[in-house]
């Protein structure tokens, strides 16, 4: 029995087997011309690579949910030509995209690529960013209320943001608490050079965790709130990947994974490398410039998929802007 686990774990290891039932399957990225493509995380090979429809005027600003039975992926857009914001589900087999709920106002300000808050309960879709051309903006929280069909703005005591830091405001939403987990760079010169957390609860609107400065800064920050537990990680093309552990209280983080990367051929032309969902994060990297690979992480047993490097000198994926895991 014993011998037999440490097989397991060793064939786990050199990743011949799948370990545990991870929750991402599908690595995918969605382009600003709309090219789709996916990778299957178990194998690495790639699924899909196409063109989605350009037939209607939507403006993607990230992607919400997907659903692994149905194969869709349900994105927040602007329809820019009735200039409202709404849900659009993509069907990836049929290429088809579908208008659901739109409401009657639209988002004039910044989005990154990154992760977005998603409550299918509640009924919005929010994210946390700077406001525009506004150098003494404070940290804001941007709501798309379905329920009430328009867009909040909730802007937050937090002191100006940094403008000009490499790093933006991103969060990781917990929808079985309404707890916002948000990242941001203060302005304040005493910690315009690290990375500060607040908590915010979307359903009392009340700060719950008051600002809590980390001497870290990231260029392509992501946050992740897994079973008790809150992740930082550094997810930029440039380089290697880092997934840290962060300590509140203590106000320390201590680095747990280091995947390799940073060497896309135009690392530029790679804005978003990174998906969540529910306990798993994945990430697409590069260990040589002609060489593919996705990282699957179970953070709560921190077990790691990473897939047989896919190669290929043709791949050539730009203005990437939207990515995904389900
Ligand atoms: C990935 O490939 C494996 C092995 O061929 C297959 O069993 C699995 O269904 C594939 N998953 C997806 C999401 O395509
Ligand atoms: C959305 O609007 C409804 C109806 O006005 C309100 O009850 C709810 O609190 C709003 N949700 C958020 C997250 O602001
Ligand atoms: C990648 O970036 C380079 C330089 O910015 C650009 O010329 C090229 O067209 C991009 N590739 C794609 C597929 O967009």
């Amino acid at each position: 029995m014993k011998a037999l686990s440490i097989i397991a774990l060793l064939l786990c290891l050199i990743n011949f087997i799948q370990c545990t039932d991870l929750e991402i399957n599908t690595f995918y990225i969605f382009t600003k011309y709309r090219m789709f493509y996916s990778f299957n995380t178990t194998t690495g090979l790639p699924i899909k690579s196409q063109q989605a429809p350009k037939d209607s005027n939507y403006y993607f600003y990230g992607s919400l949910s997907a659903n692994a039975e149905k194969n869709t992926i349900l994105f927040l857009v602007q329809d820019t030509e009735k200039q409202k914001d709404g849900l659009l589900e993509y069907d990836i087999e049929a290429n088809k995209f579908t208008p659901l709920n739109f409401i009657e106002d639209c988002y004039g300000g910044y989005e990154f690529p990154q992760v977005w808050a998603y409550d299918e309960a509640y009924n919005f879709a929010a994210l946390p960013s700077n406001v525009m051309n506004d150098e003494t903006g404070q940290l804001s929280i941007f709501v798309w209320n379905f329920t009430s069909s328009e867009l909040i703005t909730n802007t937050l005591q937090t002191g100006p943001l940094n403008q000009f830091a490499p790093a933006y405001p991103v969060g990781s939403y917990d929808p079985t608490t309404g707890n916002y987990y948000i990242v941001y760079v203060q302005n304040e010169k005493q910690f315009n050079s690290g990375t500060t957390l607040i908590v915010y609860n979307m359903w009392t609107q009340q700060v719950v965790q008051q600002p809590v400065y980390f001497d870290i800064l990231f260029y392509a920050p992501a946050v992740d709130f897994v079973n008790g537990q809150l992740f930082f990680m550094e997810t930029s093309a440039f380089g290697n990947y880092q997934i840290y552990t962060v300590n509140v209280q203590a106000k320390t983080v201590t680095l747990v994974y280091t995947i390799a990367s940073g060497k896309f051929k135009i690392p530029g032309n790679l804005t978003s490398i990174y998906g969540a969902l529910k306990n798993s994060i994945v990430l697409f990297s590069s260990a040589t410039a002609n060489h593919f690979t996705t990282s699957v992480m179970d953070l709560t047993s921190q077990m790691i998929h990473s897939a047989p490097a896919y190669a290929s000198t043709t791949l050539d994926i730009g203005y990437e802007w939207i990515s995904g895991g389900f």
